[in-house]
C-alpha cells in the first residue's frame, strides 16, 4: 500500500535537501558538458521525516537527464514525492522522453527547483508546464549556488564563452616562478591535492606555452583510478613550438591535447604535432599571441563549458586585462622566491585581483602550509 506522503513547506528542509541535489549534480562536473551537471533528488515525506526514495544525476556527456534517472529509481514511490532539482526541468524531449513529461506522468505533489534555465530553449517552460499539471513549483531555493554549479553552461548561453577559473600559485613575494626557466614547485601537498579536484570539475585545463616549456607538465588528473577524468589539454602556441618529446604531447594517445596556434606557425612544427595526435586549432592573433577571445568562443563551440586555466603569468595577465576570469583560485605558499622570479600577472600587480572591485574574495580556507583564497567575478 503507498504511503500517504504531504509535501514539506519547510524551507529550512527544503534548503537542506536541495543542498544534497547541489553535491549530487557536483559530483559529475567535467564529465557532462556541454551539458549541465544536474542533481535531483525524490523525497517522500513520512510521519517520521524526509525519505530520499530517488537520486539522479546527468549522465556522461548529457546523455542522460537527473529527472529521469531519480523518477526511475523513485518507481511507485514517486507518486504524491517532491522532486528537489538544481535547474529548471527541460519540456523537450531527449532519446524522447521530457523531463517534465516524466515528472507529469510520475504522479510527483511538488517541484523545488533551484533555478530557472535561462537556455531559450527552456526559459521558464518547464515550470510553467508543471504547474499547468497542477504541481506545486517552488523556485530560487539556493539560486546562487545552483548558478555556481551550473556557471559553465550559463556562460556559454550568456557570453558566448567557457567559465573560466585561473589558478596561480604565488609565493609570499608574490612570484610564480624562477626568471631561470627552471621548474619550481610553489605551492605544497594540499594544494596539489585541491589542484586534482579542480581538474576533475574542469572540461578543460589551459597553459601556454611559456609554462608547457619551463615546466613540462602533463596536466592530468593524477588521483588513482581518476585519471580517466582528466580534462582536455590545451596549449596556447601561436608558433607551434611545443616539443613533440614533450610530457604533454606524449600522452596524447590518452588524453586529448589540443593546441591553439596560428597561420603564423611553420606548417612543419604543426604537421609534426598533428601526426604525434595533437589536435591543431588554428585560431588568429591578437595582442600578446592568438587572438584569446576567439580561441575561447572555439572551445565554447566545442563542447567546453568550464575551463581552468593553469598559468603562466603572460596568459593571467592577458585574460585579467581582457575581463575573461570569472573566478581566481590563489594558493599563497609561504615560500620567497627573490627578485628573479616570475611576477604573477607577467610584472602586473595581483592587487589588481585582491584589490579590483571587479572581484569578491568568497572562500579562504588553510590547506597543509599554503593559504587557497577564491575570487569571484563580482559584476
Ligand atoms: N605557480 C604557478 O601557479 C604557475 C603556473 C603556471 C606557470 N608558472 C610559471 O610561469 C612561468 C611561465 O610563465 P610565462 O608567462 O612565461 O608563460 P605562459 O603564460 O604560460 O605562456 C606565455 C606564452 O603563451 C603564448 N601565448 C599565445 N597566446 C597568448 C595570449 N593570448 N596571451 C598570452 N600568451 C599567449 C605566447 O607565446 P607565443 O607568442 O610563442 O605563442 C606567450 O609568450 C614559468 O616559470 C612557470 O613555471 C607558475
Amino acid at each position: 500500500m503507498a504511503t500517504e506522503r504531504t509535501a514539506s513547506a519547510d524551507p529550512e528542509m527544503d534548503r537542506r535537501l536541495m543542498a544534497v541535489a547541489l553535491r549530487l549534480g557536483r559530483r559529475n562536473l567535467g564529465s557532462t558538458a556541454p551539458a549541465p551537471a544536474v542533481g535531483t533528488l525524490v523525497v517522500g515525506f513520512e510521519a517520521e521525516g524526509p525519505v530520499i526514495v530517488g537520486r539522479g544525476a546527468t549522465g556522461d556527456d548529457g546523455t542522460s537527464q537527473a529527472e529521469i534517472a531519480a523518477l526511475t529509481a523513485a518507481g511507485a514511490a514517486a507518486r504524491g514525492a517532491t522532486v528537489y532539482t538544481t535547474l529548471e526541468p527541460s519540456p523537450n524531449p531527449l532519446d524522447g522522453v521530457s523531463a517534465v513529461e516524466a515528472l507529469i506522468s510520475a504522479g510527483v505533489a511538488r517541484v523545488i527547483s533551484a533555478l530557472e534555465n535561462p537556455d531559450p530553449r527552456v526559459a521558464g517552460r518547464g515550470h510553467a508546464q508543471l504547474r499547468d499539471a497542477g504541481i506545486a513549483v517552488v523556485t530560487g531555493v539556493l539560486g546562487d549556488e545552483a548558478r555556481r554549479l551550473h556557471a559553465g553552461p550559463i556562460s556559454v548561453l550568456a557570453a558566448g564563452r567557457p567559465h573560466v577559473t585561473l589558478k596561480l600559485a604565488v609565493s609570499a613575494d608574490g612570484m610564480i616562478g624562477r626568471l631561470a626557466g627552471e621548474r619550481m614547485l610553489v605551492s605544497g601537498r594540499e594544494a596539489f591535492a585541491r589542484l586534482q579536484t579542480m581538474r576533475i570539475e574542469a572540461d578543460a585545463t589551459l597553459i601556454g606555452i611559456g609554462t608547457a616549456l619551463v615546466d613540462d607538465p602533463s596536466l592530468t588528473v593524477r588521483v588513482p583510478g581518476l585519471r580517466a577524468h582528466s580534462p582536455i589539454r590545451i596549449v596556447l602556441d601561436t608558433q607551434a613550438r611545443l616539443s613533440p618529446t614533450s610530457s604533454l604531447v606524449k600522452g596524447a594517445g590518452d588524453t586529448a591535447l589540443w593546441l591553439v596556434t596560428s597561420s603564423e606557425a611553420p606548417l612543419s612544427n604543426r604537421d609534426r604535432l598533428a601526426a604525434a595526435g595533437v589536435e591543431v586549432i588554428n585560431v588568429g592573433t591578437g595582442s600578446g599571441g592568438v587572438d584569446i577571445e576567439a580561441a575561447l568562443r572555439l572551445l565554447a563551440e566545442r563542447g567546453v563549458t568550464r575551463l581552468l586555466v593553469e598559468g603562466g603569468a603572460k596568459v593571467a595577465a592577458s585574460l585579467l586585462h581582457r575581463g575573461l576570469l570569472d573566478e581566481v583560485v590563489l594558493f599563497h605558499a609561504p615560500v620567497v622566491v627573490g627578485p628573479d622570479g616570475v611576477r604573477a600577472l607577467a610584472g602586473g600587480a595581483l592587487s589588481a585581483i585582491e584589490r579590483s572591485p571587479r572581484f569578491r574574495r568568497i572562500e579562504e580556507t588553510r590547506l597543509g602550509e599554503d593559504r587557497m583564497v577564491r575570487y569571484e567575478r563580482s559584476v
